[in-house]
């Protein structure tokens, strides 16, 4: 049985979000209209999660001792990771300490923090489907890699890094110094080590939102989305939609693999599992222990959004994962280098029918920095598509 406090008093429900962009903002408003106290932690000051937490905090949270001085200090019931780039195994002593509960759990965060750790449970530890793989740690290490089975095409991805981020596709022996510099130069902490991936020629991709909540016999309980379709250029989300139309058989492999690594992880609370498709065959990708981005259009489509999931299931609450409607969302990128942007055309964005806006309240933009993004429901994928794309394309961010 949960039982929920007062926030700013002695009896609050505390829960600290490690990152607080978008993602972790729409978190923390689910737990705000929840009655949980909350602190949003990022490095750098008034991110979008802060805007709307109980308490703002700013450090490197990639820094252990800094992060254990403010768990140690503020004492959450709950730390909750939004972002990758965290010291995870000062998490796990802590968690293993009794100091404080990890969500999911404190390995989970240490295991999807990098590529590796994922990849190698999944595909050697779990046997399930994934692209043929290698780690390389060197340009050399690369082209042998290639050389020796991964083959052309392959895709070249900095084993710590997300968005995209440093990712290229290498189409033959031309291509590959370039990637392995682009990886170099784009990874987050650069050590220098790529995980290169034969190309997997899908018919489409989908995110799988898997949901670990307890269940009225009190054990843990596993409930799916509807399918998510998405776009993703040049390793980046640009639009998304639910639910995904899927061959029966195809639906049913992306469960069972999403089932296996989140039983797998542990823990209580929404998983986006990422899976790629191609007629009846199914391959595991990637898995974010957490809200994904491209289930924001879950804000548009569910009674539940996956955000109000995480939310419930960290709580130990009861959770609904039943589509609504149908609906998309399009991504809003800042097209701009300034500090304080404004946007313009956001009424003309809301006549869209069927239409919803969110404004990230990001503090700096960049030409490819994901600043809002439109949402859309509608009767069926295609108009909610057409009319996210539409609502998004009419808003458009400036100097101010
Ligand atoms: N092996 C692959 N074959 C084909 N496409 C891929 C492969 N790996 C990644 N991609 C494409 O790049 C996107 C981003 O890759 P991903 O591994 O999810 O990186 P990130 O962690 O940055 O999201 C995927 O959603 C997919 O569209
Ligand atoms: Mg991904």
């Amino acid at each position: 049985m949960t039982t929920l406090g007062t926030p700013l008093s002695p009896h609050a429900t505390k829960v600290m979000l490690l990152g607080s962009g978008e993602l972790g903002k729409e978190v923390l408003i689910a737990l705000q209209r929840l009655g949980v106290e909350t602190i949003a932690v990022d490095r750098y000051d008034n991110a979008p999660g802060q805007q709307v937490a109980h308490h703002a905090r700013t450090i490197t949270m990639s820094d252990p001792a800094q992060l254990k001085a403010l768990i140690e200090a503020e004492r959450p019931h709950l730390v909750v990771p939004e972002i990758e780039a965290i010291a995870t195994p000062m998490l796990e002593e802590l968690e293993a300490a009794g100091t404080v509960r990890v969500i999911p759990t404190a390995r989970a965060a240490r295991l999807t923090m990098d590529r590796e750790g994922i990849r190698v449970l999944a595909a050697e530890t779990l046997g399930l489907p994934t692209s043929p793989y290698k780690f390389c740690n060197s340009l050399e290490e690369l082209q042998a890699a290639i050389d020796a089975g991964i083959g052309y095409p392959c895709i070249v991805k900095p084993v710590m890094s997300s968005s995209g981020k440093g990712q290229s596709k290498i189409d033959g022996p031309d291509d590959v110094k370039k990637a392995w510099d682009y990886a170099m130069a784009g990874g987050r902490v650069s050590h220098g080590r790529v995980i290169v991936e034969g190309f997997i020629d899908f018919d489409y991709e989908i995110t799988q939102l898997t949901v670990r909540s307890v269940g009225t016999d009190g054990q843990i309980t596993t409930s799916f989305c509807d399918p998510i379709g998405h776009v993703q250029v040049s390793g980046d989300y640009v639009e998304s939609w639910q639910p995904h139309p899927m061959h029966p058989a195809a639906l049913e492999k992306s469960r069972q693999i999403a089932k296996a690594v989140t039983d797998n992880l542990g823990g209580q609370g929404l998983f986006g599992v990422e899976l790629f498709v191609k007629g009846q065959e199914v391959w595991f990708s990637e898995v974010s222990p957490r809200p994904h981005d491209t289930g924001l259009v879950t804000l548009c489509t569910q009674h539940q959004s996956e955000f109000e999931l995480h939310a419930r299931a960290i709580l130990g609450l009861p959770v609904d994962t039943s589509l609504r409607n149908p609906g998309a969302s399009a991504v809003i990128y800042g097209g701009v280098e300034a500090q304080g942007i404004v946007f313009d055309g956001v009424e003309e964005a809301l006549r869209v029918p069927g239409t919803d806006l969110r404004l990230f309240g990001k503090p700096e933009s960049f030409v490819k920095r994901r600043m809002g993004v439109a949402l859309a429901r509608a009767e069926n994928v295609d108009t909610a598509r057409a009319n996210a794309k539409l609502a998004a394309s009419k808003v458009r961010p400036r100097v101010a």
